[in-house]
């Protein structure tokens, strides 16, 4: 090129290597945007005459492998991902409703959701009445400008299993949405679309991802649903990346072994956890003590009931500072769902936006402690928590 070292600079090494072979796995597509050699070809791909790429806020070849993978486990019809778990929620939400609408949720929620709900949606005139969907009766709820009705299908933190068949159907009956958040859950222990949700949202960030070191979220539904969500959040704007997309693609090739050895541990821990003196309850669906154990395995794929768990300590709020600072080996995460098991204090972590009276009605106590059991060998992680409980 007999050009200046400027220009040899920036336009040397532009164009991807011809070659015969196939990567073994897809590459990464590191471009914010595409370049076209003409308008025309721009054109069809706008109008949808061609299959293209325009720029990464609204799509990339690596974007698409992922949502390829999830339709497919999540056998749904199509799906969007996003750059956090908050962006799927708030971008299904925020595409079903306007000024003036209406929303039913249930009251025991991640609390960045509940927040969300209560407070960002007021802004916007969007009433939400949150309500214990278990034990209340949701028809008498409905009313005529209700869009949609939002829940967890193992709730956060108390495990809580809800109907998702009788919700969908009660839903349907007022032309209303099912927006359900599967992230404690995964595809691996349940498929909320079979069970009659219209919409189901993931915080990736968690167990679909697993290894703690990405932020993502994905939403999965029926076409037309997913294009109007990809319409909004293409105009919000919380794109997910193409590094963190091929990652969480590589995350998911594991999914179903990191989830079954989950579960298992978990099971096992809530079942020693249980029978100790110093604690109080222990809520977890699996355990056939739990209120949730008939529903749970009914809903439930393969006697799977997921990786999470929470303890309400003897002792209260003392046990649960006293119990983190002694499990030196179990660290203390306000989050979840990576490959070691770590622990988090509700109250202080993922629901310190919730004041007192609403923790109260909500049954969060401050002698909660909820454990995201890992992958580690059980008996290490059992003869871990032994030797702590004595300490406290
Ligand atoms: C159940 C649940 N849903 C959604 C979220 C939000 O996800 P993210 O932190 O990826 O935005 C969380 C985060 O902890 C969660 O626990």
């Amino acid at each position: 090129m007999n050009k200046d070292i400027m220009t040899r600079l920036v336009r040397l090494g532009e164009k991807i290597p011809q070659s015969t072979s196939i990567p073994k796995t897809v590459p990464i597509y590191m471009s914010s945007s595409f370049s076209f050699d003409d308008v025309e070809t721009l054109e069809d791909i706008y109008n949808g005459e061609s299959k293209g790429y325009v720029y990464s806020r609204i799509s990339n070849p690596g974007q698409d492998v992922l949502k390829e993978v999830i339709v497919g486990v999540e056998e749904g019809q199509a799906a969007q991902v996003y750059s956090s778990g908050m962006a799927a929620i708030s971008m299904s939400i925020l595409a079903h409703v306007k000024s003036g609408d209406h929303i039913i949720a249930g009251n025991v929620l991640y609390g960045g959701s509940y927040q969300f709900l209560k407070d960002e949606l007021n802004k916007f005139n969007i009433e939400v009445t949150f309500i214990d969907l278990k034990n209340e009766n949701i028809e008498k709820y409905f009313k005529s400008n209700t869009k949609l009705v939002y829940m967890e299908t193992i709730s956060n933190p108390l495990m809580e299993v809800i109907e998702i068949k009788r919700i969908s159907t009660i839903c349907h009956e007022h032309n209303a949405k099912l927006i359900i958040d599967n992230t404690f859950a995964t595809p691996v222990v349940c498929q909320p679309l079979k069970l009659g949700a219209d919409v189901v949202v993931y915080s990736a960030t968690k167990y679909l991802c697993g290894h703690s070191d990405v932020m993502a979220g994905v939403v999965i539904s029926d076409k037309d649903t997913i294009d109007k969500i990809s319409h909004t959040g293409c105009l919000y704007g919380p794109t997910l990346s193409p590094f963190d997309s091929w990652i969480l693609t590589r995350s998911l090739r594991t999914l179903k072994l990191r989830v079954k050895q989950h579960c298992d541990n978990a099971l096992k821990l809530a079942q020693y956890l249980e029978k100790h003196e110093k604690v109080k309850k222990v809520y977890y669906p699996g355990l056939a003590s739990s209120e949730y154990n008939s529903l749970a395995k009914e809903m439930f794929n393969d006697n799977l009931f997921g990786g999470m768990l929470s303890v309400d300590l003897v002792g209260g709020e003392k046990a649960v500072w006293d119990l983190i600072r002694v499990l030196e080996n179990i660290k203390f995460v306000p989050s979840l769902a990576g490959v070691a098991t770590s622990l988090s204090y509700p109250v202080k972590t993922s629901h310190r936006a919730m004041n007192d009276e609403e923790l109260k009605k909500a049954g969060i106590s401050k002698g909660l402690l909820r454990i995201s059991t890992g992958l580690e060998n059980i008996d290490d992680i059992i003869s871990e928590f032994e030797e702590a409980l004595k300490r406290i």
